[in-house]
């Protein structure tokens, strides 16, 4: 079974993340607010401290890219990747980038597959790694994953649990995903995903299910703000 995916730069990564499994429950909440602010391909006006629609500054992706290619080249990062890029902003990308990307994190499970930029990706060497694969139940996001229909329809079948059903198919797809747990018999149960699959006549189930991203970035948005939509911020995949 696949333990590891290999990146483009050769750098392997675990199919399993567990960003903050050490961290202390009541923190937790506020570091997940604040990586996912670290992981939006979004620019600031220089000098704004804040991080809202009112400070929001068009895009200069050439110039950092450039910066990150710097770090990859001096040997200082081993892969270099994006974060919630569409399709349109990675065509962008790779049209200037000497490096290309070997990363695009984004959110990723049952209901909000993005089957073309899945697409885009494994066509252009691009690993897809997938946050939020349970739809972050009981935070602000909370979304509704394990309690899909076909998915319980389908863990029920597998005698599985609906994360790690959600999770096998994010790695059957070939993501990586990156469950948080603070619960140490969940991340146990998270991590056992690699001796067992989904049959391909259940894996085709998961096309019927109603899509709908769940972290859709409205703080990225107003009038005066580059982005006035949430079509504009996410270039139509929405
Ligand atoms: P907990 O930390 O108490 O285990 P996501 O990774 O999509 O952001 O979702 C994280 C949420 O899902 C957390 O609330 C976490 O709670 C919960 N969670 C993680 N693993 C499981 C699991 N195996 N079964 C049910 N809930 C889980």
């Amino acid at each position: 079974s696949v333990l590891r995916f290999e990146l483009n730069t050769g750098a392997k990564m675990p199919a399993v993340g567990l960003g903050t499994w050490k961290a202390d429950p009541g923190a937790v909440g506020e570091v997940v607010i604040a990586a996912v602010k670290i992981h939006w391909p979004i620019r600031t006006k220089p000098g704004s401290g804040g991080f809202g629609a009112d400070v929001m500054a068009p895009l200069c992706l050439p110039e950092t890219w450039n910066a990150m290619e710097g770090l990859y080249a001096s040997g200082q990062a081993r892969a270099i990747g994006v974060s919630n890029f569409s399709t349109k902003k990675l065509q962008e990308l790779l049209k200037h980038a000497k490096v290309t990307p070997a990363v695009n994190q984004v959110e990723c499970h049952p209901i909000w597959q993005q089957p073309a930029l899945h697409h885009f990706c494994n066509s252009t060497g691009i690993h897809l790694s997938a946050y939020s694969p349970l739809g972050s139940p009981g935070s602000w996001i909370n979304g509704e994953v394990m309690k899909d229909e076909t998915l319980l329809d389908v863990a029920g079948k597998l005698n599985k649990s609906p994360a790690q059903v959600a999770l096998r198919w994010g790695i059957q797809s070939g993501h990586s995903v990156l469950p948080k747990s603070v619960n140490e018999s969940r991340l146990k149960e998270n991590l056992s995903v690699f001796d067992w699959c989904i049959p391909s006549h259940l894996f085709t189930d998961f096309s019927q299910i109603p899509q709908q991203r769940l972290l859709r970035g409205d703080f990225a948005i107003n009038e005066t703000s580059p982005y006035k939509s949430i079509q504009e911020l996410w270039d139509g995949e929405i």
